[in-house]
């Protein structure tokens, strides 16, 4: 019998969900646009006393608090006045001074690399924010005299995203960085509505996800992001599917993969080298038509040695084609872990390694 026939159907799945998923994480990803509406709102009565315009932004975060600041910075930057990092590491770029403004997110309040970088970016002199639900982040704020702003507690940092994205755009607004377009922000709101009924696991839905999911069980999948911003909903796509669904997976952005990662499928034995790989294309049709063409192009040369999924962003504005996507890759990363009996809240190896990090700065 094939894996295939062996998977649970959706009926099953739905109805053992609460074994399946304990603490909910499909239910966060259908609240998804509810918590963008939220988010969205909890943050229209913030305020913050004027500051001399700063000429660059520098946003710091890790994991499921820095894709929020990425796909800001892929939605925006072509649009932003000032040069936009989102950086990762323990020290903040050696351009940060008093002319930079750099934005704190981290969940928890206790990673050491943004905290690390936050102290580094306070020597510089930089003009700081922060964003968070506590821990020693609010603490510095609080003694430094930064504002630090609000997130709600309770939930796994990677699906805090929507209030971590809309805490961000709020911020740009209030420092008039960037006013966002309502009607803009309208299409978002349509387009995961739209995509929460097609792809939820409600009566009618399961969709594209789950077929998408079914594809992808026992597979190793290397995503590629074809279009604006969806590079960065690539690299969503895999953090969810490591997360939730405890899977190793790649994602890489065209046209860059097709100046190297090309190569590396041309072997003479696609089927032994390439055995258990899957590769998605996520495109976008309103991509620059240079985009669009090398999408088509390397979906063809792919398509004749492994299994190639595609998925087309939809909505009339970027911001919506990109998110419509993210809310995809979500669903069909819980469906995996469904279906794959794991339960996709823990991360317990990210939870195990802060704790061995921990012991070891104990001992120093
Ligand atoms: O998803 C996760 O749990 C991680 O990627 C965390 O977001 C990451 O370790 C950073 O922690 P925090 O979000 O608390 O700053």
């Amino acid at each position: 019998m094939s894996a295939i026939t062996q998977q649970p159907t959706l009926a099953t799945l739905r109805a053992e969900r609460a074994r399946r998923d304990p603490s909910d994480m499909m239910g966060l990803v259908e609240r998804f646009a509810e918590q963008c509406r939220d988010a969205w709102q909890r943050s229209a009565s913030w305020t913050l006393a004027s500051r001399p315009a700063p000429r660059s932004l520098v946003m710091l975060g890790m994991g499921g608090s820095a894709i929020g600041a990425d796909l800001l910075k892929a939605w925006l930057e072509p649009q932003l006045p000032l040069p936009v990092t989102v950086s990762r590491e323990y020290e903040v770029p050696g351009y940060v001074g008093a002319d930079t403004l750099v934005i704190a997110v981290s969940y928890s309040g206790n990673t050491e690399e943004t905290l690390a970088a936050f102290e580094d970016a306070h020597r510089r002199g930089a003009s700081l924010l922060g964003i968070t639900t506590g821990g020693t982040l609010r603490q510095r704020c609080a003694a430094l005299g930064v504002p630090c702003f609000a997130l709600p507690p309770g939930l796994p940092p990677r699906a805090s995203l929507p209030y971590s994205f809309f805490s961000l755009l709020r911020l740009l607004q209030v420092l008039g960085i960037h006013a966002p377009d309502e009607a803009e922000l309208a299409d978002l709101l349509e387009v995961l509505d739209a995509g929460i009924r097609a792809w939820g696991p409600a009566e009618t839905g399961g969709g594209e996800a789950f077929d998408l999911a079914r594809a992808l069980d026992q597979t190793i999948p290397v995503i590629y992001g074809a279009g604006p911003g969806l590079a960065t909903v690539a690299t969503r796509w895999k953090c969810q599917i490591n997360e939730n669904a405890k899977m190793a997976a790649a994602s890489a952005a065209l046209p860059e993969a097709n100046h190297n990662e090309m190569a590396g499928y041309s072997s003479p034995q696609p089927q032994r080298d390439y055995a258990r790989l899957a590769l998605i294309m996520l495109s976008d049709d309103q991509a620059r038509v240079e985009v669009r063409n090398r999408a088509e192009v390397t979906a063809a040369y792919l398509r004749e040695r492994l299994p190639l999924h595609e998925a087309a962003a939809r909505g009339r504005t970027r911001l919506a084609r990109m998110f419509g996507l993210v809310l995809l890759g979500d669903f069909v990363s819980v469906y995996l872990a469904w279906l794959r009996g794991v339960d996709p809240t823990p991360v317990d190896a990210i939870e195990w390694l802060k704790q061995q990090l921990a012991a070891r700065r104990g001992s120093e």
